[in-house]
């Protein structure tokens, strides 16, 4: 298989020196593809000599160069993965031959991020990198560790043998074990309006919803996807939606036409009983009431057709009444669906670009799998289930 590997200006370059090299030693064809800067710190005759490849960073050194490359690379590495190539590559950039081969490539893309923390913190950074998960691209690391210039912290480019490890696995063919089955997912969280311009909303990010549909995707699924309020941009077409009764009527629409139903979004169980048509002005106190919304879940698992796969899911925290898996079990034997996964949240676990832990539980609250990591693996664990399901 053919791999490029992109290498930027970090001090880690000299790291993607065994990245090449265990590539190709697992019969690989590598071409390494530096930046102006990377080039300071490991030299084309270094590659060159490793690869048996010439090797440039200019796009015009070899006009065609990027077209060819990026067309047949089965998959796109960047390690080390710096802040300002990151940004060049959320924003489409073109400026050299890592750049225009990476806006060519359509393989799967890997990225190891390597830079000081405060860099890595720095939410432009975030925000490159959250627009870059949204489009499919997989993130490995980074962690905390010594930095340059004797420092210490989150920034640290993951080991190159774990690199390696999670190339191999993108590398690996995925099996099409969702074949022609239409999934409908449910993402983000749906907000209720309370005026013109307020309304009562969640922290759901939509995340976890997207993992899913991209997973689904990858696996041969026809995914359909119904987002509410998301933080991210849609890895597939979704059908936007505001509240809970525009999702549930976008949901049942396609229930029967769905094989498997996964509703992942933080649907609001409360609407405001009466939307003022003006903006409301400020009053010493206010109450607003609320009159509850159906249960969209409830209503699929009523109307289910034979065959039909239908996935909740619960995130929940203790009380004094009960811990949050005896919430969950409850909650999977009131819902009824075939999954519920569950997983605990407080305020810091399991919103947002976190790794999230997930417990699945069948109609009966009883666990069948568990699953922990990032969302995508989260999605799929799921996925996995639904297939031994089936
Ligand atoms: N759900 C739904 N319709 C609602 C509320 C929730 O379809 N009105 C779905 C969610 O998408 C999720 C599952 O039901 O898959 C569980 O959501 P959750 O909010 O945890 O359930 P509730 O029944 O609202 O329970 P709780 O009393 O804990 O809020």
């Amino acid at each position: 298989m053919l791999v490029l590997l992109g290498v930027s200006g970090g001090i880690a370059a000299y790291k993607a020196v065994h990245i090449a090299r265990g590539l190709l030693a697992a019969g690989h064809d590598v071409r390494v593809l530096p930046t102006r800067g990377a080039l300071t710190m490991v030299g084309s005759a270094t590659w060159e000599g490793i690869t048996g490849h010439p090797v440039t960073d200019g796009v015009f050194d070899a006009p065609s160069a990027h077209v060819e490359l990026g067309r047949s690379a089965d998959l796109f590495i960047l390690a080390p993965a710096t802040a300002h190539t990151l940004a060049r590559l959320a924003h489409g950039f073109a400026d050299d031959l890592l750049t225009a081969t990476a806006l060519m490539a359509t393989c799967p893309v890997l990225v190891a991020p390597a830079m000081h923390t405060q860099m890595w913190q720095n939410p432009a950074t975030q925000a490159n990198l959250a627009t870059l998960i949204s489009r499919g691209v997989h993130v490995i690391g980074p962690e905390a560790g010594p930095l340059a210039g004797g420092d210490s912290g989150l920034g640290r480019m993951s080991e190159p043998d774990d690199v390696l490890a999670r190339a191999q696995e993108l590398l690996s063919p995925v099996p099409q074990d969702l074949a022609g089955v239409r999934v409908l997912i449910t993402a983000g969280g749906t907000r209720e309006p309370i005026d013109p311009v307020r309304f009562l909303g969640n922290r759901s990010s939509g995340r976890q919803g997207f993992a899913l549909a991209r997973a689904s995707q990858r696996r041969g699924a026809e995914v359909t996807v119904v987002a509410a309020h998301v933080d991210v941009s849609a890895p597939v077409e979704t059908i936007p939606v505001e509240s809970t009764a525009q999702m549930r009527a976008a949901v049942l629409e396609r229930q029967e036409r769905s094989d498997v139903i996964i509703m992942a979004a933080a649907v609001a169980d409360y609407r405001v009983a009466a939307i003022s048509d003006s903006k409301m002005k400020k009053q010493d106190s206010l109450s607003i009431e609320l009159e509850k919304n159906p249960d969209i879940l409830r209503e699929l698992v009523e109307r289910r057709r034979d065959g039909q796969i239908l996935v909740g899911f619960a995130a929940e925290t203790g009380d004094k009444d009960a811990s949050a898996a005896e919430h969950a079990a409850a909650k999977a034997r009131r819902k009824g669906a075939d999954l519920l996964a569950f997983n605990e949240v407080s305020q810091t676990k399991g919103f947002g670009d976190v790794p999230n832990a997930v417990t699945l539980l069948d109609s009966e609250g009883a666990a069948v799998s568990s699953a922990s990591g990032t969302k995508d693996e989260v999605a799929e664990a799921i996925l996995d289930e639904i297939v031994r399901m089936r």
